[in-house]
């Protein structure tokens, strides 16, 4: 595996020309437009490069772009696997391990998700304190590669404090609100029960998706610091009582994605 990782990642530093990027952004459903903001873009589609797996969800580009943000040099993932699509969560978390290997130092990872806590309101932002993987499922399952990280990695310090407090501060500079809470990960693709969202709450959910996770502990083995943020473009099932669609995600998304793109600027400034 190891070998694989470094193979894409002599092909992405060439193709990047020798730019080496100091953060990556995984830019969720319907956050991708920020990627298109990008000053002097190189764009590569995921199939391009070795041992890459091509998206299929419908609106994930599937690509790499690397590009100057905030006067530093980011390397956007355009489009995301998720496990619902039928690749393995170590697919899913491949490219995190292959970004280590270019060079970059934090990892933002950014999705839509669902509203359990009562408190939240659609369009809000909440930083991810903690989560719940409820897929049942691990990136790292199988053989392990020490070169990558170790057997059995902590998972307490997955989403560092000064990476949450720095989102805080760029948020004020931005005037947005943000929450905090834990994001409960799950398989899908299909929205939960109204039953599973009580759980949820009970069990310390706040919001509901169906990605990260993978990524996350993926990052958490090779020793790369997130930050991720979830964008509410709904409340969970049984909140509302109206039944939950796509289209009320992706609206919702490209309605807030302004002022996502406003905090993302501001975090990459401040890192
Ligand atoms: Cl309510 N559930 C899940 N699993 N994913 C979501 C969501 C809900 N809203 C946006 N993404």
């Amino acid at each position: 595996m190891y070998e694989k990782m470094r193979e894409s990642a002599a092909f992405l530093s060439r193709a990047f020309g020798g730019r080496i990027p100091s953060v990556a952004l995984v830019l969720g459903s319907g956050l991708g437009p920020l990627a298109d903001e990008l000053k002097d873009p190189v764009t590569v589609p995921f199939g391009e490069v070795p041992h890459f797996c091509r998206s299929t969800a419908p609106d994930h580009a599937g690509r790499l772009v690397l590009g100057e943000l905030s006067g530093k040099t980011v390397l956007c993932m355009q489009g995301r696997l998720h496990g619902y699509e039928g690749y393995t969560p170590a697919e899913v978390s491949y490219p995190i391990p292959v970004f280590k290997l270019l060079g970059i130092k934090t990892v933002i990872l950014t999705n839509a998700a669902g509203g359990i806590n009562l408190d939240f309101s659609v369009g809000d932002f909440m930083v991810i304190d903690d989560h719940i993987n409820l897929t049942g499922k691990s990136p790292l399952t199988g053989p392990n590669d020490d070169r990558v990280g170790p057997r059995f990695n902590d998972m307490c310090h997955v989403y560092p404090k000064d990476l949450r407090d720095l989102a805080d501060q760029a948020a004020k500079n931005c005037g947005l609100s943000l929450r905090h809470g834990v994001y409960v990960g799950v398989n899908g693709p299909q929205y939960e029960t109204a039953a599973e969202i009580r759980m949820f709450r009970a069990m310390g959910g706040d919001a509901v998706g169906m990605s990260t996770v993978f990524e996350s502990i993926a990052a958490a083995h090779c020793g790369l610091p997130v930050l991720a943020v979830s964008m509410i473009t709904n409340m969970a099932a049984g909140v509302t009582g109206n039944a939950l669609s796509d289209e009320e995600v992706k609206e919702m998304a490209a309605k807030g994605g302004e002022q996502f793109q406003t905090l993302m600027r501001e975090i990459v400034a401040l890192l």
